[in-house]
């Protein structure tokens, strides 16, 4: 029997990801360490997203060479994204690593470890699955508080967005069982939690074709009713959505279900139709916002939140501008920024070139995240004075006289402890804020 630590990096996926890992290796035998000290293998899950994600992975290949030198036995892997985009190469570049196995090969994962270690070899496994979903496995819960737990619903992406390495690092979309997804939520809830989060990278296009002969297409909405119905008590929440297919059935099952999260993801990328077309996103800035105002007629206190590049190929000033003018519109409250960076193998470096100079880039960066600031702001100074019921999620980090808690909309609320307890449903109202957070009271 040998010990396992994991170290995730990237989404939520990988996150979600590296729990099937824990499962898969606790019933092969092994055990999951949480001290790395104590580890005979050293497990990194992996993203390649952005180069800086890459380059973040190989400076900690650097810092676990003086571990190996002190525990000449331990074994490094490296698993995920970047394992299926580099492959064996990377066994080559980085010497202190002895396997790489892609995201659809966790299931050889034991052997993997045995023949490293017994044999004393290298392994590579990176061959991708059109079928793949892990859907028997149930996942080992990492790093959970026990109230709030990630489901992965498929697996993935076929959308092509020409800045993307995603396609090619996790392969073909593929749905899971909903019943199997459904069980796990329920089995989840049995277990004390109070909120699953249902994971792809475009949950819109779930689709799952039953054959158990009466032919029943489950697509996206109807999961989420079945999910939502389990229990009022059980939240439910989901990303990320891409907006060329947000439909409105999915809004109206979201508005019908109190417990299904007033909360959308939905990722802009640009507010420039000429950039939004380079970028292969199949919609323009005119659907982008006609979806928004769908949202808002079905939930008008449902909170909304993106994901931007700066600086993508040729975008030009006034195009970055547009990018502005569409945040200035939506009113975001929250935003994950990025600067673009080029991605061997996607349209773009086929393609396009990466003309826009880094400073350039930075500049666009910094207003962008500027103005998301103020606007984040202002948004949750409107929410003052507002009672919202909160999840309670833990001790706040300040303080242990304070306790934090999500609401509906996704918003962190800080508030003195009095009795409430982790897990909990309660009612705080919000007398104050800053840009990230909510303080509130008791009522
Ligand atoms: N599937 C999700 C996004 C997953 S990647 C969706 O389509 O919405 C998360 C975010 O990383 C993307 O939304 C995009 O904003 C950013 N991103 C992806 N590739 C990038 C690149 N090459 N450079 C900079 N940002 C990138
Ligand atoms: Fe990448 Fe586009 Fe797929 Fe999202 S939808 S993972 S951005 S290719
Ligand atoms: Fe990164 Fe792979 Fe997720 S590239 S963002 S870990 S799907």
């Amino acid at each position: 029997m040998s010990a396992v630590y994991i170290e995730t990096y990237g989404c939520q996926m990988n996150f979600a990801d590296s729990e099937i890992v824990a499962s898969l290796l606790q019933k092969a035998g092994h055990t999951v360490a949480s001290d790395i000290e104590q580890a005979d293998y050293i497990l990194i899950n992996t993203c390649a997203i952005r180069d800086n994600a890459e380059q973040r992975i190989r400076k900690r290949l650097r810092e676990l060479r003086a571990l190996q030198q002190r525990h000449r036995q331990v074994r490094i892997g490296i698993l995920g994204c970047m394992a299926e985009r580099l492959q064996s190469q990377l066994m080559v570049e980085e010497e202190n690593v002895s396997f790489v196995v892609g995201p659809d090969s966790y299931r050889s994962l034991p052997l993997i470890l045995d023949r490293v270690r017994q044999e004393n070899v290298k392994a590579a496994e990176t061959q991708l699955s059109t079928t793949e979903t892990y859907a028997d496995i149930e996942p080992v819960r990492l790093s959970s508080n026990g109230i709030s737990a990630y489901i992965s619903i498929m697996r993935g992406c076929q959308n092509y967005c020409a800045y993307c390495v995603v396609p090619y690092t996790r392969g073909r979309e593929r749905s899971r069982d909903p019943q199997t997804i459904v069980d796990e939520a329920r089995s989840l809830f049995n277990q004390g939690y109070k909120e699953v989060t249902l994971l792809g990278q475009n949950v819109n296009s779930y689709r799952f074709a039953s054959l158990d002969g009466n032919e029943v297409t489950v697509d996206f909405p109807e999961l989420m009713h079945r999910v939502a119905e389990i229990s009022p008590l059980l939240r439910v929440r989901f990303a990320t959505s891409h907006p060329k297919d947000l439909s409105d059935k999915l809004l109206q099952v979201m508005a019908s279900h109190d417990n299904i999260c007033k909360c959308i993801h939905l990722p802009v990328q640009s507010g420039s139709d000429r950039m939004l077309k380079l970028m292969n996103r199949h919609y323009d800035s005119a659907w982008y916002l006609d979806r928004i105002a769908a949202i808002r007629r079905y939930m008008p206190d449902c909170s909304i939140t993106t994901d931007v590049i700066a600086g993508f190929c040729s975008e030009t000033e006034e195009e970055h501008q547009m990018t502005l003018d569409i945040f200035r519109k939506v009113r975001y409250d929250y935003a994950y920024m990025f600067k673009f960076s080029m991605r061997p193998d996607t349209y773009a470096a086929k393609h396009l070139h990466d003309d826009i100079p880094e400073a350039e880039k930075t500049r666009r960066l910094e207003e962008i995240i500027a103005l998301q600031g103020q606007i984040a702001l202002e948004n949750n100074r409107n929410e003052i004075g507002k009672t919202f019921e909160v999840l309670v999620e833990g001790e706040s980090h300040r303080s242990k006289q304070q306790l934090f808690g999500r609401n509906s909309q996704n918003k962190v609320i800080v508030f003195d402890r009095q009795d409430a307890q982790p897990g909990q449903y309660i009612h705080v109202k919000v007398t104050d804020c800053t840009a990230a957070t909510l303080k509130g009271e008791i009522v």
